[in-house]
């Protein structure tokens, strides 16, 4: 398996992030093509092109179009919107930020062809508000395709009127939750609104609204030009194309990695470089830190939503941070459920008291003076979250505990009997002793 430069093929040129950069590579013209055909034949196109939403869950892109309700176009109906979801803030998590730097042009392409297909005048990039240097790389391309005519009134002659904002949210893990974003847009606090209704018929303002991923969208131009076949002739079964692979951690060369879904870890290692020189894979994620970690065991797992599925863990937003012999589970495991706890929005009782707590435990854990009745208490707790909070960011808080008690139970238990870190450099002459 090779790699599958689509989305990257052009990183390496000094412009890439312009006009001229994009459109000397072929951009802007899937958008003409997609203004020529019907819009439920672009719906259509993307539904056969097997794409699924690059933002953690993998739901059908093409499928989620066609719910927005069709046909009601005429006076007094609701508008309708596509919100694009550049909130990127989970824990290893870096893929929409640099493909924005390095391509902003594909994305408001693929939005310009998107809200043609759902039939909206109207489309909003929300972006993570600390990352002001992509914040302003994004204006300024949504400036140059309105000079450009690829957005704007009637473009390309088409009849077809576009207008694009780029919204800089205020730096909330949570408002990347499709309807926390949706209220934070509205100027509300960012919080997760109950489900159903859903955002397909009342999103942004109630009305009809398709929230994607910065990478599902920015797929679309790609699918238009290159044909459903050519895109599921790539990835697997049920997981087509290629996709955004970010590596990270101890390994000698983090990075994007554009492959087609299903290669594995290994295969990503084996092509990089490695793990840094002399250590070896200890654990890792395979798509952030909401996704249950897996070990040195799980290198031959294919990265598709299926296969991490069967392995016990989910692919996630394919963030693989890899962490080696050096690092304390306990330690990387209480770092993301601090985390988890200062981003829990407050709106639930098991994720507001429960991250809380949890932090309370694994501090106690990390730093020697916890007992074995901690780990008990830890996974209790974990248990009477998973899937009694309001939405996914609790779930995702219990995963690295829970997983990560499942493999490293000794090391665990070692802190404990060890009455600190066994990692502690101080203390590492009792580490082996502490473990065995
Ligand atoms: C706590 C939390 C944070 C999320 N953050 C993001 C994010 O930053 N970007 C994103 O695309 N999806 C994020 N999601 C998933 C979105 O709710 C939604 O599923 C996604 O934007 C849909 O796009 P897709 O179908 O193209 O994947 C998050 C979900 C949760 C629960
Ligand atoms: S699970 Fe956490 S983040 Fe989600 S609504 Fe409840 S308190 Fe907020």
């Amino acid at each position: 398996m090779v790699f599958t430069p689509v989305l990257s093929a052009h990183w390496d040129d000094t412009d890439s992030f312009t006009l001229d950069g994009y459109v000397r590579h072929g951009g802007y013209t899937a958008l003409p093509k997609a203004l020529a055909m019907d819009p439920d034949a672009v719906i259509a196109l993307v539904k056969d092109s097997g794409l699924r939403g690059r933002g953690g869950a993998g739901f059908p892109t093409g499928m989620k179009w066609g719910f927005i309700p069709q046909g009601n176009e005429g006076q007094g109906a609701k508008p309708h919107y596509l919100v694009v979801n550049a909130d990127e803030s989970e824990p290893g998590t870096c893929k929409d930020t640099p493909f924005l730097m390095a391509n902003p042009h594909a994305l408001i392409e693929g939005v310009a062809i998107a809200s043609y297909a759902i039939r909206s005048s109207f489309a909003v990039i929300y972006v993570r508000g600390e990352i002001v240097h992509v914040i302003r790389r994004l204006q300024q391309a949504v400036l140059d395709a309105y000079a450009a005519g690829h957005l704007g009134k009637d473009i390309g002659g088409s009849g077809f009127d576009l207008d694009v904002i780029v919204h800089a949210g205020s730096g909330a893990y949570i408002c990347g939750e499709e309807t926390a974003l949706l209220d934070s847009l509205e100027g509300y606090r960012g919080q997760p609104r109950l489900r159903p209704p859903f955002p397909a018929t009342h999103g942004l303002y109630a009305s009809p609204t398709v929230v994607n991923n910065v990478e599902s969208i920015a797929s679309v131009p790609s699918i238009v030009l290159g044909g459903a076949q050519w895109f599921s002739s790539m990835g697997t079964e049920k997981s087509k194309g290629y996709t955004l692979y970010s590596l990270s951690g101890h390994v000698k060369t983090p990075g994007q990695y554009e492959a087609p879904l299903g290669i594995t870890l290994r295969q990503l290692l084996d092509l990089s470089g490695g793990m840094r020189e002399g250590h070896e894979l200890k654990f890792w994620t395979p798509g952030g830190s909401s996704t249950p970690l897996l070990t040195a065991e799980h290198l031959d797992v294919p990265l598709d939503y299926e296969g991490v599925a069967a392995a016990g863990s989910m692919l996630g937003t394919k963030a693989l941070q890899c962490f080696d012999e050096t690092t304390c589970a306990v330690r990387a495991i209480l770092r993301w459920t601090e985390f988890y706890a200062h981003e829990s929005c407050g709106k639930c009782t098991p994720c507001r008291e429960g991250t809380f707590w949890m932090v309370q435990i694994l501090q106690r854990l990390e730093a020697g003076t916890g007992t074995e009745e901690d780990i008990v208490t830890l996974l209790d707790t974990c248990d009477n979250i998973f899937g009694r909070a309001f939405c996914a960011l609790a779930d995702g808080a219990t995963s690295p505990i829970v997983s990560g008690v499942q493999y490293f139970r000794d090391e665990f238990v070692a802190h404990i009997t060890n009455r600190g870190c066994p990692f502690d450099p101080v203390a590492s002459t009792v580490f082996s002793g502490a473990l065995a």
